[in-house]
């Protein structure tokens, strides 16, 4: 039995684009480096004062707000018929170090304006729906991304015994000034009286449906004058850290033939990364050396220590984990050749991709058709939070085109237009999962 305001009419719907525009300026405000760039780090002050900011938003909506012991939030709105598996919608509101203000904010705050949208409407859900806040997408801080999913994802079966290790693991894990992961959320007002996470973890089923609206990170969409990506598959990821030590000295008393360079051995990993990416032969086959750090870093001095951390992804799981056996073989040649030592080569994580729900993909394949939207399915090469949900949750994505695919850096841009029409198709997508 259908009440008639069980169906948004997507006639009916009416997006604040002010608003959401203002909220994605302030939000891009609460920043450690200078506009347009935007660096906000998992639990800093600045971060801390950015989820004030979407709690207070999300309460000015009628949502019912909650944190959990990591300060994943999450805002409520309670459906005719409780005791049924939510409908979830989120994305994470941190950024990497001189990133831009889109990334993952217009799925949180794009989110909140969707709940305001079915309200306007006169919507009436029947099963609760819930928006999001997770904890750091990104792996700036510890090393980690994803890491409230991580936890999130913990009780599915196979996923128990990981993500306890992973809540294990956290009690060691520090940050580059050396704060543990644990003194860090306390001082940010979470994980206050116990190191046991496992309140944290959410059982496969607690949702019926998880949905994020992300910007593409790509240039697809805007090449080809498409308003809205649905994503079928999420791509996988795997990062790896390296060290190499040698023994250093001085940069003109050691001649050539008695040195063992750890900075050459790390110049020559970061090639040879390039290198097996490239003879995977597919396109689909990336990799990046992004951090490459020398000690003492002097310039008369030779490097005694290099530290690397290497990104590989790949729609194709197991033409990655080639990559990832070449790069360790190449490691272990290189520090031969350079007679150092490879103290360290640790995957950090390696995850499997992520495919969409097909009835998710339906919903907002009609949601696009219902609103004249033109639409096209892609992959994502980036990750997400949605890689992590989909483990305990049918999953989808809708992307929308941003300036040039920029990401990750200053310049990233997406229009007020393209956002307000994303926030459309998550809200009556939102709304047949209701
Ligand atoms: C996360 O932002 C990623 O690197 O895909
Ligand atoms: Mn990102
Ligand atoms: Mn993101
Ligand atoms: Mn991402």
């Amino acid at each position: 039995t259908q009440s008639c305001n069980s169906d948004p009419q997507s006639s009916s719907l009416s997006v604040d684009s002010e608003s959401l525009q203002r909220q994605i300026d302030e939000l891009s405000t609460f920043s450690d480096t200078p506009a347009p760039s935007v660096t906000r780090i998992l639990y800093s002050e600045k971060d801390v004062l950015a989820r004030r900011f979407i709690k207070n938003l999300m309460g000015r909506s009628g949502l019912s707000v909650h944190e959990d012991a990591v300060g994943n939030i999450f805002g409520r709105w309670e459906g005719s018929e409780p005791e049924l598996p939510a409908v979830a919608t989120g994305s994470h509101i941190d950024a990497i170090p001189y990133s831009g203000k889109y990334d993952g904010v217009v799925g949180v705050l794009g989110a909140i304006e969707a709940i305001n949208v079915l309200r306007r409407s006169g919507f009436e859900p029947k099963r609760s729906l819930e928006v999001i806040l997770f904890t750091s997408e990104e792996p700036t801080r510890f090393g980690i991304s994803c890491l409230g999913r991580d936890l999130n994802s913990g009780s599915c079966d196979r996923l128990l015994a990981r993500s306890q290790a992973l809540s294990e693991a956290l009690k060691k894990t520090v940050d580059g000034q050396n704060i543990s992961f644990f003194n860090a959320a306390r001082l940010a007002g979470y994980a206050k009286d116990q190191e046991d996470l496992s309140s944290v973890f959410m059982k496969e089923g607690h949702y019926s449906a998880f949905l994020e609206l992300h910007i593409e990170q790509g240039p697809i969409l805007e090449e080809e004058g498409i308003s809205i990506g649905i994503v079928t598959a999420i791509a996988a990821p795997a990062s790896i850290k390296v060290d190499f030590e040698g023994n250093g000295g001085h940069a003109g008393a050691v001649l050539m033939p008695y040195r063992n360079d750890a900075g050459l051995a790390a110049a020559e990993l970061a090639l040879a990364v390039e290198k097996h990416v490239l003879d995977s032969g597919s396109v689909d086959t990336v990799g990046t050396v992004g951090i490459m750090e020398l000690h003492p870093g002097a310039i008369n001095s030779i490097p005694s220590k290099s530290h690397v951390e290497i990104d590989t992804r790949d729609i194709d799981e197991s033409r990655r984990d080639t990559v990832i056996e070449k790069v360790h073989l190449s490691a272990i040649a290189i520090a031969e050749k350079c007679k150092v030592e490879l103290s360290e080569f640790r995957i950090v994580n390696k995850d499997p991709p992520a495919l969409s729900d097909k009835s998710v993909i339906e919903a907002m394949q009609f949601a696009s058709q219902q609103l004249n939207l033109s639409h096209k399915f892609m992959i994502s090469r980036a990750y997400h939070d949605s890689l992590f949900m989909a483990r305990i949750s049918p999953m989808g994505m809708i992307f929308i085109p941003c300036y040039k695919g920029y990401s990750h850096k200053p310049e990233e841009y997406a229009s007020i237009e393209d956002i307000a029409n994303g926030v459309k198709v998550l809200a009556v997508t939102m709304g047949i999962n209701s």
